[in-house]
C-alpha cells in the first residue's frame, strides 16, 4: 500500500521520498511547489499538485492512489518568519493539518507521521529535553507545531489512527547534491551565503549563558531525519489491527549533543577552508539560549538512532550549495 508525503518536494520531504523507495514502499507526493521542487522527485513518484488546504483535492489524492498512511511535512518552519506573519503560520500549518485529518477520516486513512518541532519547548529549564517535558512554545511557529499535535491527539481519540509524532531538531545537511536546503533561512544556509557575499557570517548573541556565550542547538542531519521517518513509518505499519489497539507516540528526534553557533562556524571555516571571522550581533527575538533533545525513547521505540555527525551535516551541506551553484 501506498504512502502520501505531503511537502515531498520540499528539503526534508525529497529525502524521505528517496528512503521510501530505497526501502520498496511506494510512495506519493503532494505538494503546492511554493517552496518544493518538482525536480527534487525521482521520476517515478506520482504528484499530486494542490495545497493540504484543499480538502477535496487531497480526499481524491488519497483514495485515487489508494494511501495506507500520510506523512505530513507540508507547512511553514522559520521561527522568526512567523513572528511577522503568525496568520500566515497558523493558516498553512494548523488549518492546513485540519483539512488533511478531515480528508483522511474521509478516504479512511489510519496512519499518520506529523512532523513537529522542537520549538514547542520554548526555552526548557532543563539539560536535555525530553518527551515529557513540558511545552512552552515562545514563537508562533512553534504554537502551531503544538496545536496540532493537540489537534491529531484529539482525532486519534475520535477514531482508531496510528500515528508518530517526530519532534525535529535542528536539521542540516543534504543526502544529494541537488537536495540541498535552498530556504536561506537558517543558520548553515545563512552563513554560507554571507561568506559567498564576502561578508561576515553572523552570531545572534554572544551573551547567553552557555559554554562560550552563543546559543546551543541540537543538530541532525537531514539523512538521519529521513531514515526516522521510515522507521516511523515501518512501526505504524506494524501496529496491531484490533480496534482499540492504537500506537501513539512522541518522539524527539536528535542527537541529544548540544552545539554552540560558534562552535558551528568553527567547522563551517574547516569544511570550507576559508578561515574567516563571524561577526557577534545583538540577540534574536524567541531564541532560547539552550535546547537539546533526550533521544532515549526513539532508540527504543523505533530502533533508531543518529549516525552523522556536525561535519558531515556541515560538508554535505556545503558540497550541495556549490553544486546549485554550478
Ligand atoms: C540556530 C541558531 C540562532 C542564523 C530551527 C528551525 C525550526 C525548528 C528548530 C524544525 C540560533 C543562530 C542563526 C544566523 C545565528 N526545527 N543563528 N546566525 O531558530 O534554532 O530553529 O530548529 O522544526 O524549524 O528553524 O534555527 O538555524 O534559525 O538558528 O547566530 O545567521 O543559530 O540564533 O541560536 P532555530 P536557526
Amino acid at each position: 500500500m501506498t504512502w502520501l508525503v505531503t511537502g515531498g518536494a520540499g528539503y526534508i520531504g525529497s529525502h524521505v521520498v528517496r528512503d521510501l523507495m530505497a526501502a520498496g514502499m511506494p510512495a506519493v507526493v503532494l505538494d503546492d511547489l511554493s517552496s518544493g521542487r518538482r525536480d527534487r522527485l525521482p521520476e517515478r513518484v506520482p504528484l499530486v499538485e494542490a495545497s493540504v488546504l484543499d480538502t477535496a483535492a487531497v480526499t481524491a489524492g488519497l483514495r485515487s492512489h489508494a494511501v495506507r498512511g500520510v506523512i505530513h511535512l507540508a507547512g511553514k518552519k522559520s521561527v522568526p518568519e512567523s513572528v511577522e506573519r503568525p496568520l500566515h503560520y497558523y493558516e498553512q500549518n494548523v488549518c492546513g493539518f485540519a483539512s488533511l485529518l478531515t480528508a483522511m477520516a474521509a478516504a479512511g486513512v489510519d496512519r499518520m507521521v506529523f512532523s513537529s518541532s522542537a520549538s514547542v519547548f520554548g526555552t526548557p529549564s532543563v539539560e536535555l529535553v525530553d518527551e515529557d517535558t513540558p511545552t512552552h512554545p515562545e514563537s508562533p511557529y512553534g504554537h502551531t507545531k503544538l496545536a496540532c499535535e493537540w489537534m491529531l491527539a484529539d482525532a486519534a481519540a475520535t477514531r482508531r489512527m496510528h500515528w508518530a509524532c517526530l519532534r525535529y531538531f535542528n536539521v542540516v545537511g543534504a543526502g544529494a547534491a541537488e537536495l540541498g536546503d535552498t530556504s536561506e533561512l537558517n543558520l548553515i544556509p545563512l552563513t554560507f551565503r554571507a561568506l559567498e557575499s564576502g561578508r561576515a557570517p553572523q552570531v545572534f548573541g554572544g551573551d547567553y549563558p552557555t559554554r562560550d556565550g552563543s546559543c546551543i542547538r541540537d543538530y541532525v542531519h537531514v539523512v538521519d531525519l529521513a531514515r526516522a521517518h521510515v522507521a516511523a513509518l515501518q512501526r505504524l505499519e506494524e501496529a496491531p489491527e484490533e480496534p482499540g489497539a492504537a500506537y501513539g507516540r512522541v518522539l524527539n528526534v536528535g542527537r541529544g549533543v548540544g552545539v554552540t553557533v560558534k562552535e558551528v562556524m568553527a567547522v563551517v571555516a574547516q569544511v570550507t577552508g576559508r578561515p574567516f571571522r563571524y561577526e557577534v550581533i545583538g540577540r534574536r527575538p524567541g531564541d532560547p539560549a539552550h535546547i537539546v533533545g533526550a533521544v532515549d525513547r526513539i532508540a527504543v521505540e523505533l530502533d533508531w538512532k543518529a549516525e552523522l555527525d556536525l561535519h558531515d551535516m556541515v560538508r554535505s551541506a556545503w558540497e550541495a550549495r556549490g553544486s546549485a551553484r554550478r
